[in-house]
């Protein structure tokens, strides 16, 4: 039983293969993929299985409890597919959802396996990036309003200032290919303008959210000279790595053949279709349903 909010729900125990198996990419859709893409291109000797919640998304706007219980029955997937370990690559999951599968569901689901973010390594590196120690997150409403991000920096970096800021149509621009048209310019302009103007000593800006990196030609654009951005892939891919080192245990749980299979929630054909947008290459899709 786990409890999220005011609500209970109940979970059947479950049996999970022992057997060594591929990493698990969790996204609400097709953002994970620029996360994927990077820690491939670290690791790409390990078997990644990737899901794509497509159907459902975006989470950016969702409430809390969907956020949590739609990711939590993506993790019971990704273990039931075999993998060991399951990388939540979508900033909205890991602000709303990641703790409490850590905390509750794990230690019913499988103990040995383990569930990681994406804010915990974003964050990491940030005290070494700020001069001024006033840093900027752009991010979905839902990762804003969790507050995860000044949450976790000031973890780390108590002196740290944070402010966010939401930008609830950049997320629809990238789904739609229209990241690099004319149309993007106001939206990118304004929220950029709106969090500078919440506090005018931010030098550093992090993307906190999987679609953004496909923004970033229009950010840089906009983004004050001297500002530094930050975008996660790489931060991730370099945690996992270091993770995956110091945890001798888990890195032989998972497999080696450098392969990738791509599963969605919605039509594969809509995937196959807006994945190249993330990807630059075909991709072979199977579809599946979540409960
Ligand atoms: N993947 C989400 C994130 O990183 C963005 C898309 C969504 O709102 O579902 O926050």
């Amino acid at each position: 039983m786990g409890r999220v909010g005011e609500r209970l729900f109940f979970f059947p125990m479950q049996q999970f293969s022992s057997l060594p198996g591929p990493i698990g990419v969790f996204d609400s859709g097709y953002g994970g993929l620029t996360i994927l893409s990077k820690i491939r291109e670290a690791l790409p000797q390990y078997d990644y299985v990737y899901l794509g919640d497509n159907a459902r998304a975006p989470y950016g706007t969702r409430s809390f409890e969907i956020v949590y219980e739609f990711t939590r029955q993506a993790v019971c997937r990704l273990f039931a597919m075999g993998c060991p370990l399951v990388i939540l690559a979508c900033n909205t999951a890991s602000a709303k959802a990641l703790r409490s599968i850590q905390q509750h569901d794990l230690p019913r689901l499988d103990a040995t396996r383990r569930v990681l973010g994406v804010i915990r390594p974003t964050v990491e590196s940030i005290g070494a990036v700020t001069h001024s120690r006033h840093v900027g997150v752009l991010a979905t409403a839902g990762t804003i309003k969790s507050e995860s991000y000044p949450l976790e920096i000031h973890k780390l970096f108590p002196d740290i200032t944070v402010y966010g800021q939401a930008c609830p149509l950049w997320v629809p621009l990238v789904e739609n290919n229209e990241a690099l048209g004319d149309g993007a310019d106001y939206f990118v302009r304004k929220y950029i303008g709106e969090l500078l103007h919440k506090d005018d000593r931010i030098d550093t800006v992090i993307l906190g959210c999987t679609h953004y990196p496909l923004l970033l030609p229009k950010i840089q654009r906009y983004m004050p000279a001297g500002i530094r951005v930050v975008a996660q892939g790489e931060l991730v891919a370099g945690s996992l790595k270091d993770y995956l080192r110091r945890h001798p245990e888990m890195d032989v749980r998972c497999t080696r053949g450098g392969t990738c299979t791509y599963y969605t929630t919605e039509a594969e054909e809509k995937f196959s279709e807006s994945a190249s947008t993330f990807l630059n290459e075909a991709v072979e899709v199977h579809r599946v349903t979540l409960e």
